[in-house]
């Protein structure tokens, strides 16, 4: 059987991984500022991380979710801790998607409205809400097609309002990421999102922070919107909560009050899911890595500022994109191929940096070096 070709690839098999350096087969080390897309929140193969999974493993790893799970109001309890969010109730799940797939439909329920308002440029996933709801035709399927989504210009106060002002009363819920990742970074500005605060509130709609991406303090806060000072009624995360173990979950207000049945799962929140996301919290509080990702991010945004073939440098701790000029179009793989640095990208010139959020300041200058090589052998004509 060969494999469903998904992705294009990178010639590179990685076998190794330890923070945020990964060696191949050959030997050959890379410094990781992708994270495997974002995923990689406290460094590959963290000691502690490990030892919860290990630890876990050697007792149980798997049982339904028809008994009680202690892990499971642990983590709870810890994510409530450290994220602030004291009084929110944790549905666990497995992935980004899903997470948004049943927070629109616990929107939809609550509110009994099918109505949703997204944002151009959103992604929220491949499921068939999730993808209804992100801005990108190619990602959807014709099953997919509905008009119960509006996409509504981003950082357009004035559009949302108008468009409550006219539909209010049918919409079930606004979905916005804090700081947009596949769309390239762009950061919801403050005010937008306490517009979209206010517009749920005048009209009984649900606002849903997608923290996916921009959560698990990737942005110097726990969720990027706290930022703007706002609580949003659903939070959904995945990405950075397990670093690297598949789990993901929504954190749900008070306010709205889950029936049985209305959601479910088989996986989600399994023992060791459980663990490494404990694991993970952890980690982020002794090693105080939100704190540190908040001032090493701006330190690194400050130096690429200096570089001047690099445009719009963004971001909020490091969770960093900049606009590549068309000339240094090959950036992106001569950073792979030339200085053995993995970034992500964003069409159609964007370099995201999404590293792990323990990065030295050392590694961090690593990136700069190179790309100060990168403008004298290649100087901007
Ligand atoms: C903001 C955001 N939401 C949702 C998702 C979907 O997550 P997953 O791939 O785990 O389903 C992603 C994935 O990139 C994302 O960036």
């Amino acid at each position: 059987m060969k494999l469903f070709d998904v992705y294009p690839l990178n010639n590179i098999t990685i076998t190794r991984a330890q923070g945020s350096q990964v060696w191949d087969e050959q030997g050959t080390k890379y410094l990781d500022l992708y994270g495997g897309h974002a995923v990689i929140s406290i460094g590959h193969g963290h000691p502690h991380w490990k030892k919860r999974i290990e630890e876990q493993l050697s007792k149980i790893s798997f049982y339904s979710n028809s008994i009680h799970i202690p892990l499971q109001e642990a983590l709870a309890e810890k994510l409530g801790k450290v994220s602030g969010k004291v009084d929110y109730q944790l549905f666990l799940c497995n992935s980004g998607a899903e997470a948004n797939e049943n927070a629109l439909k616990l929107a939809s329920f609550h509110t009994g409205r099918k109505k949703i308002v997204a944002f151009s440029k959103a992604f929220h996933g491949r499921t068939s809400l999730a993808v209804a709801a992100t801005d990108n035709g190619n990602y959807r399927a014709p099953v997919n097609e509905t008009n119960n989504v509006s996409f509504l210009p981003f950082n357009d106060s004035q559009a949302l309002e108008d468009h409550f002002s006219q539909h209010g009363n049918e919409i079930a819920a606004v979905i916005i990421e804090g700081i947009q990742g596949v769309g390239g970074i762009h950061i919801a500005e403050d005010q937008f999102l306490r517009t979209i605060r206010q517009c749920c509130d005048t009209y009984g709609a649900v606002y849903i922070a997608d923290s996916v991406q921009c959560g698990y303090g990737r942005s110097g806060k726990f969720f990027s919107h706290d930022y703007a000072g706002v609580q949003a009624d659903i939070y959904s995360m995945a990405k950075g909560m397990g670093n690297g173990f598949p789990v993901a979950g929504i954190i749900i207000s008070p306010a709205i009050k889950p029936k049985h049945f209305q959601l479910g799962t088989t996986f989600g929140g399994n023992h060791l899911a459980c663990a490494a996301a404990l694991a993970v919290l952890e980690v982020l509080e002794r090693e105080q890595l939100i704190d540190h990702a908040d001032k090493l991010g701006n330190e690194l945004m400050q130096a690429l500022r200096q570089l001047t073939p690099l445009e719009n440098v963004r971001g909020r701790g490091l969770m960093i994109g900049f606009d590549v000029p068309e000339q240094w179009g090959a950036l992106r793989q001569r950073l792979l191929t030339d200085h053995q640095i993995f970034t992500g990208e964003a069409k159609p010139r964007v370099v995201r940096l999404l590293p792990s959020l323990a990065l030295l300041p050392e590694e961090a200058n690593q990136l700069i070096d190179a790309l100060k090589k990168e403008m004298a052998l290649y100087p901007i004509t």
